[in-house]
């Protein structure tokens, strides 16, 4: 009877610590794209126009492009110029990202303290133009 019940408790305790494991990480993922539903929807108050990509590439060339490169290529993993956006695509999710940063393998801090919001949104604007214009050519 004894065995019977180790049997049992073992493996749903071992479910229970798991569950409320992946709880606590919630926000630690591998490295694949997913969509931060709840900053989605967050809008951009600032428009896209060309100060405002200016302003934006000002602030690129002094806080981002150590690690995302001139043109924005940097690497694989930092490459903004791509189709591949592994927190999202929105201008929502790629504030959020710039705010509060990622955790991951490799992860990227967040800027929240250092730059204001409007500068953020600035900077969001500057990475879309990236792809629109494909300045960076192939
Ligand atoms: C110290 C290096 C470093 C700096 C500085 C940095 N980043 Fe990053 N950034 C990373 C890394 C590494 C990743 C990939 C992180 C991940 O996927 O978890 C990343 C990811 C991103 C992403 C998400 C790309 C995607 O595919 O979803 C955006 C957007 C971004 N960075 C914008 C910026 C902006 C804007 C700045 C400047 C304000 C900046 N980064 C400064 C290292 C950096």
């Amino acid at each position: 009877m004894k065995k019977l019940l180790i049997l049992i408790v073992f493996p749903v305790s071992t479910l229970i610590f798991s569950y409320a494991f992946a709880q606590t990480t919630e926000h630690i993922h591998k490295p694949h794209p997913h969509k931060h539903k709840q900053y989605a929807k967050v809008k951009n108050p600032v428009p896209m126009t060309e100060e405002s990509i200016a302003k934006g590439k000002r602030l690129y060339e002094k806080h981002c492009v150590s690690c995302h490169g001139e043109s924005g290529r940097g690497s694989e993993k930092t490459d903004l110029t791509d189709e591949l956006w592994i927190h999202g695509d929105t201008d929502g999710e790629i504030f959020h990202v710039i705010t509060d940063g990622t955790k991951g393998p490799a992860p990227m801090k967040g800027f929240k303290k250092e730059l204001t919001k409007e500068m953020r949104w600035h900077l969001v604007n500057y990475i879309k133009s990236l792809k629109k214009t494909e300045e960076n050519g192939e």
